[in-house]
């Protein structure tokens, strides 16, 4: 097979209004109407970047989260390289700012990622999480009391603020160590970054940085049972395995990764089982389901897609052979909803997947896969147990139809989510 010399044809733009506006839709119809002579392929393109491989199908984009040739970083001799920093300079975003816009953790290659993810990773364990569960269950079970005396006139009550999004920014802001007084500086910068509202995040982001390096610097006088305290200390130990920049940067990964992808995910669980009533009766009568269902919600969750990744040589994917740089988008809904993986796609189906084998890629796969997955789950697991069991009669307060969903690529949410509790 010859080296394709890189998308030609007309592209299709992922922010444009009609795919934001149906991205199953338009995800299917991309991963079985692949561009002819692209083998399984497409080409897509974003906030004015270069042209890009979209990776659809299951098998493709299994193999561009997996291959180690495919890597977080386009090689610096390539024309992609400034392929990230490009959106923010379009942007007008302040140069100084750009560097911390990349996730530290999700965009390191090689030795620095391993070091980095290292860091982190023994605190997110299952088992560490496990140990959270009823800080969890109490937070929830807090956010459903203030909830009830919201609505003790019987008006209905937005899931989104009052709930879904609170409860993991709450707890991640607890792992991590945000103190309480910060929370609502966080708070902006998670919602700045989540509708990509370009005035106010370099205002957000100058005012976080700020905070992270008080904090460091409180948490190295007076150490806490929190992630700061273990990074600060890591550095203190040996100053080579992580420095203050990366511990921001960590910082930055984690509250953001932590929270908007959560809260989403329980928002939009919420509405799928409303619109599936059947499934949800099965988990009422038996709970010890919920575990499965969570993975299952998560297979057709509000991530869309996960960031570019780059051939460090020639690579065949989908029968084409991709250039060395040439980004490839892993599109992972049309991957989770791929016929082919996942018979009668588009329905939940609360059982499909165990435990042990989820087989979705919501969470990524190989080296980068999410490091926060044991939380998603625990805490989406909580929550809608929690929801379902103290309001029975849950439901949709407008028609389905007004629901306002944030135009946005990326992630599929609704602003508000306006629920009758009884
Ligand atoms: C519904 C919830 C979540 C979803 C859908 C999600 C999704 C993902 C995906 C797809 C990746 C892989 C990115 C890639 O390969 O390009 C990832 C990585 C990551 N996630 Fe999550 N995530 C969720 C929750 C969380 C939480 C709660 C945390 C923090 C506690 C977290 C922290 C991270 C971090 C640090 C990485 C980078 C790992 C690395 O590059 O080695 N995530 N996540």
């Amino acid at each position: 097979m010859t080296a394709t010399a890189g998308p030609k044809a007309e592209p299709v733009d992922l922010l444009s209004p009609e795919v934001v506006a149906d991205p199953f839709g338009w995800y299917a119809r991309l991963r079985e109407e692949p561009l002819a002579g692209h083998g399984t392929l497409n080409l897509g393109t974003m906030m004015g970047g270069p042209d890009m491989w979209l990776a659809t199908r299951y098998d493709d984009v299994l193999q561009v989260l997996t291959d180690p040739r495919f890597l977080t970083n386009p090689p610096a001799d390539s024309p992609m390289a400034d392929i990230r920093d490009g959106i923010f300079k379009r942007m007008n975003f302040p140069e100084d700012l750009i560097p911390w816009m990349a996730n530290k953790l999700n965009s390191a290659d090689g030795e620095e990622h391993t070091r980095l993810r290292k860091l982190v990773s023994y605190l997110l364990t299952a088992r560490r999480v496990n140990a959270l569960r009823p800080r969890v269950e109490k937070i929830t079970e807090d956010l459903i009391d203030r909830m009830v005396a919201q609505s003790s006139d019987g008006s209905p009550v937005d899931l989104v603020e009052e709930f879904c999004f609170p409860l993991p920014v709450t707890v991640i802001c607890e792992l991590v160590g945000i103190d309480e007084e910060d929370r609502a500086d966080w708070h902006a910068w998670g919602n700045a970054m989540a509708t990509m509202d370009a005035p106010n995040i370099p205002p957000a982001l100058r005012k976080c940085i700020a905070l992270s390096r008080e904090l460091m610097a409180r948490r190295r006088v007076e150490p806490k049972d929190d992630l700061v305290t273990a990074l600060v200390q890591a550095q203190a130990e040996d100053p080579s395995r992580v420095s203050d920049d990366e511990i921001v940067g960590i910082l930055f990964s984690l509250v953001t990764a932590g929270h908007q992808t959560t809260t989403y995910l329980i928002g939009n669980s919420v509405l799928f089982l409303l619109e599936h009533p059947e499934q949800l009766a099965r988990l009422k009568a038996d709970p010890s389901l919920w575990a499965q269902a969570v993975r299952e919600l998560q297979r057709l969750g509000p991530l869309q897609f996960t960031q570019v990744r780059f051939p460090s040589e020639d690579v065949e994917l989908g029968g084409v052979t991709i250039p060395r740089g040439a980004p490839v988008a892993p599109l992972l809904l049309a991957a989770n909803t791929d016929p082919r993986k996942f018979p009668e796609p588009d329905k939940l189906i609360v059982d499909r997947l165990t435990v042990a084998n989820e087989t979705h890629l919501s969470f990524g796969k190989g080296i980068h896969r999410c490091l926060g997955q044991h939380l998603a789950y625990q805490e989406a697991e909580v929550a809608l147990h929690a929801l379902f069991t103290r309001f029975p009669n849950l439901s949709l307060a407008v028609p389905r139809d007004e629901l306002p969903w944030i135009l946005r690529p990326a992630f599929t949410r609704t602003k508000t989510l306006p629920l009758n509790l009884a």
